[in-house]
């Protein structure tokens, strides 16, 4: 199946041909537009942007975990190409030294090293599954009652990542600008929030996903690992140690006293990746391409605050709130 192409014409027989497939589904409410250029779909309680709902329900019907599997599980724009490098670095570390300039993160994007398993069903290239190492490295960004059966019965491990849905919102709107195909319009900025605040995010309501892995988490702490892109800030190197150990690959005190955890926050800092020429110059895309560079943008803390109002970070502030209330998950 065609996504979007930054050719406008092409665009719209794309969008036609999705449309036909998605009609033939059910339990389908459609918005008129999502939080940037294109339809998203409400399946399920969960928000899909257009091109993105036909291959996740494939996925789910067809995809075969192993057990050994390693799925990154993520809320968009929360950080998930860092991780991925992070992740990537600690299970490979024995077969190259983060100084090596052979290192796969030095010469190509953590997509490439790690790709969402959406990717792979768009390219319909579903045979990579096969030839990929083990532990395989694969990526969603689908909430957890979405993954397929296979996941959650293999016993495989699913690491998971969100953020403040007020940084993620902004870095999402930054994003789909610069995917934008000539031609199309973005949704309004006010417009685009009061959507978000009433639950329309890719993958989301951001809340609802957010509550669905953290409840995975505490129910099943060997199976799911919850992560916050603030936690990664605050302290990478404690979060790399508890990462490894969740995996089942912990460091020796040899390593820590090598600096082989400091090497791997180094390898995978923000200015070190955005500076890495594949991040810089490179592009990605199943079918059609986006620069790398759009990956790495600000990577703060906080940046919501020059985007949002202070009354409407309050609203979404008493949304979260009342939304988490009692599960012991806050921000
Ligand atoms: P900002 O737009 O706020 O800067 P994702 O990978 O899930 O799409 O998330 C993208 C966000 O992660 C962007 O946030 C990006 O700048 C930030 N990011 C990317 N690499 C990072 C890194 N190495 N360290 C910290 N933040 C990073």
């Amino acid at each position: 199946m065609k996504t979007f192409s930054h050719d406008t014409q092409e665009s719209c027989n794309c969008l036609e041909k999705t449309n036909l497939q998605l009609q033939a589904m059910t339990s389908i409410i459609q918005t008129s537009k999502g939080l940037g250029f294109t339809p998203y779909y409400k399946y399920e309680n969960f928000w899909y942007p257009e091109h993105l709902l036909p291959v996740t329900l494939d996925m789910q019907a067809t995809f075969k975990a192993q057990p050994s599997d390693i799925i990154l599980a993520t809320m968009m724009k929360s950080g998930t190409t860092w991780l991925k490098a992070i992740i990537f670095a600690v299970v490979n570390r024995h077969l190259y030294t983060n100084t090596h300039k052979n290192h796969p993160l030095l010469k190509s994007s953590p997509h490439d090293c790690f790709p969402f398993i959406h990717s792979i069903y768009e390219k319909n290239n579903q045979n990579q599954l096969d030839s990929m190492p083990s532990p395989r490295l694969l990526a969603v960004h689908v909430p957890f009652s979405h993954l397929p059966a296979s996941i959650t019965d293999s016993g495989c491990k699913v690491v998971y990542l969100c953020r403040n849905p007020k940084d993620a919102f902004v870095s999402l709107r930054h994003y789909l600008e610069k995917m934008k195909p000539v031609g199309c319009e973005m949704t309004p900025f006010d417009k685009a929030f009061e959507m978000f605040c009433q639950g329309v995010f890719p993958f989301g309501p951001f809340w609802d996903q957010m509550l669905e892995y953290w409840t995975e988490s505490i129910k099943s702490p060997e199976k799911v690992l919850f992560l916050k892109y603030e936690d990664l800030k605050e302290d990478l190197a404690d979060n790399i140690k508890k990462l490894a150990e969740f995996l089942g690959c912990s460091f020796s005190a040899e390593e820590v006293k090598r600096g082989v955890v400091e090497e791997i926050v180094q390898l995978c800092d923000f200015e070190t990746m955005k500076n890495v020429k594949a991040n810089k110059e490179g592009e990605h895309g199943a079918l059609v391409r986006f620069k790398n560079s759009g990956f790495f943008r600000k990577g703060k803390i906080g940046d919501w605050k020059d985007h949002i109002t202070p009354d409407m970070a309050e609203r979404v502030d008493k949304i979260i709130e009342q939304k988490l209330l009692g599960s012991g998950l806050m921000f």
